[in-house]
């Protein structure tokens, strides 16, 4: 994970790189540290802790220079210290990584028997000395890169500074995400376009095995072998992207109440309003292919994986295709056997996890069709997979994802509309029928939204339980597991979901006046089952929260507190039910005084196994 900046000729460059650490700080947030050229020597910050002590020293301290590289943490190596926060200086060397050198220890033990003295516990800092000893060596930023990128075995973005180099910047990717924005006379480079954006939409995405160097306002493109190489500039839109709390306390709360229009927007491109069909251009191009497709495979991870659970349900009961989901970390290790004739499907909000990609990278071998559903575009799922789906959810900040689970959701389901349509397996009315209920979520999710006071003011109690049972039927059962993940992540609780009828083969053992369970029994099909699940919860003390349709009488009977959905089909349900559990998980971690927007030991895009 971790988070790098890079700036070169501005005026500004400290402040331009203090500003894209902040919004990159949803990577990591351990430790922070910047690096600064004023033309003769590097100086160097750095601070144990959030961006906000790095910035209190640089209040009292401000470098000087109109070249720079900086860093957020997510520590892999060695705990969160100042000595082990980035950059690594040694020698005139400065470098900023993000990543993992798998070969970390063999280069260590070469270095040392060099009599060289290491003085971080990080994998980084080795390659400082490497590059270091190059530049002695050739004399060239440039040149001692190329002779450094071989050494290195794993998955690397760095940026490179060197005193010896006043005007110059190179930067080199063998995996991580890296972009570089072209702004008036001076580069911004940065692990997400989240850092580029207020100073230029002009970007370009470094692939696989990519360097830039930069020399005063010239720069080139080069492979590995360092022959240089022509990428196009693209011109970015993101009049959407305002990253901004917009008057919320937090991200995540504001994302949350987002999640209406967003809903709405990522069916935009899906959806003929005026027709009431679903229209999938791009995926209309492969209609042979989707015609013949007998298996899907959904993989992915944390709250993605949830969503491609819920998606399970969708693809079988809607497109009448067989569907299997699988975590992408067991996925890529298990050795599967993907029979011909099968789709995989990728979901990822951000499109670089590192688990996930290693998946998409597995099916390709094995000659099967990938599709990608990520929010991030030009990421590395997405330029890789063979055919794209986007989330549309607009810039996810927060690390608890919220939105961008509601979004996938709602590709999920016009993706399964399309399906059933291509295999001939839908009528009509059955489209117009889902494209009228999803036309219809964003406003029943609007009156979802309404229990934020509900749980601002039960949050005090709620915290006091010793844990949380989430349970749930169907399509419901990965809604519990995605709102127990939200509370462990947010609030560093015991919280476990639960298939409902799987209660009685252990949980049960769990329930007590201390316990809270969380019962989602929409009236669906399984309502009825579900209720019997509930009153076993009941019966043996179990303090029951239960989420259900409107007026359910015998469901608020039975529970402490009951809060009620509008009546919606059982596909629209998953829409309404996780809002209660994510603004239940953002109170009580608040009224625990969390980080909510960076939960401890957490990043947002965990770009490492
Ligand atoms: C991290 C984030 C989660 C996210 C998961 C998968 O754990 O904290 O919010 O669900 O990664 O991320 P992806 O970008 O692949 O959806």
């Amino acid at each position: 994970m971790c988070g790098i900046v890079g700036c070169v000729g501005r005026d500004d460059a400290q402040d331009v790189i203090i500003k894209g650490l902040k919004s990159l700080e949803y990577r990591g947030y351990d430790s922070a540290g910047i690096a600064m050229h004023n033309g003769d020597y590097i100086n160097r910050t750095r601070a144990k802790g959030k961006l906000m002590n790095l910035e209190q020293k640089l209040a009292k301290d401000p470098l000087i220079g109109k070249n720079g590289i900086g860093h957020t943490r997510w520590a892999t190596h060695g705990p969160p210290s100042e000595k082990n926060a980035h950059p690594h200086s040694i020698g005139g060397v400065s470098i900023v990584h993000n990543g993992i050198i798998e070969n970390y220890l063999e280069l260590r033990d070469q270095l040392k028997s060099m009599g060289l003295d290491i003085y971080s516990d990080t994998d980084s800092e080795l390659i400082a000395h490497l590059v270091n000893i190059e530049v002695k060596k050739t004399g060239e930023l440039a040149s001692a890169v190329k002779n450094v990128i071989p050494q290195l075995e794993g998955a690397f973005a760095v940026l490179v500074l060197s005193e010896k180099h006043p005007d110059e910047m190179i930067a080199f990717t063998n995996g991580p995400p890296l972009l570089v924005g072209f702004a008036e006379e001076s580069f911004i480079i940065a692990s997400d376009l989240l850092a580029i954006m207020p100073y230029t939409n002009k970007v370009t995405y470094l692939s696989e095995g990519e360097i830039i160097y930069i020399n005063k306002t010239n720069y080139k493109f080069f492979n590995n072998d360092l022959k240089e190489i022509q990428k196009n500039i693209e011109t970015v839109d993101w009049s959407d992207e305002l990253v901004e709390k917009s008057g919320y306390s937090h991200f995540m709360l504001k994302e949350i109440f987002e999640q209406p229009r967003s809903m709405a927007k990522s069916l935009e491109p899906y959806i003929d309003v005026d027709n009431h069909s679903i229209t999938m251009p791009e995926l209309e191009k492969h209609a042979d292919f989707f015609k013949s497709v007998e298996q899907v495979y959904i993989i992915a991870c944390g709250t993605s994986f949830y969503s491609g659970m819920v998606g399970e349900y969708l693809i079988e009961k809607i497109a009448g295709v067989s569907c299997k989901v699988d975590i992408a970390s067991e996925f890529r290790y298990r050795e599967p056997k993907l029979i011909k004739n099968s789709l995989v499907i990728l979901i990822s909000q951000s499109g670089e996890t590192a688990d996930t990609l290693a998946a998409l990278r597995l099916a390709k071998e094995q000659g099967v069709k990938t599709m990608t559903l990520c929010n991030v575009q030009h990421s590395s799922m997405d330029r890789e997979s063979d055919i794209q789906t986007y989330m549309n959810a607009g810039v996810e900040i927060g690390v608890a994802s919220t939105k961008a689970f509601i979004c996938s959701l709602s590709v999920l389901n016009v993706f399964s509309g399309f399906l059933a349509k291509v295999k001939g397996n839908f009528e009509k009315s059955e489209e117009e029928k889902l494209v009228k209920a999803l036309l219809a979520t964003p406003s029943h999710m609007e009156s979802v939204l309404t229990y934020d006071k509900f749980f601002a003011d039960a949050a005090e109690r709620l915290k006091s339980y010793k844990g949380f049972l989430y349970m749930g039927r169907g399509v419901h059962f990965p809604i519990a597991l995605e709102g127990a993940l939200k509370l462990k992540e947010l609030a560093y609780m015991h919280a476990e979901g639960y298939a409902a009828g799987e209660m009685k083969h252990g949980p049960l053992a769990l329930i007590d006046e201390q316990m809270a369970v969380v019962m989602l029994a929409p009236q669906d099909d399984l309502y009825e089952k579900t209720i019997s699940n509930l009153e076993t919860a009941k019966a043996r003390g179990g303090q029951v929260i239960s989420i259900g349709t409107i007026q359910d009488k015998k469901l608020k009977e039975l529970s402490i507190n009951f809060l009620s959905l509008p009546e919606v089909d059982w596909n629209i349900n998953p829409f309404l039910a996780v809002i209660p559990l994510q603004l239940l998980s953002f109170h009580v971690a608040n009224a625990l005084g969390h980080d909510v927007d960076q939960p401890r030991n957490l990043a947002k895009s965990v770009t490492v196994e």
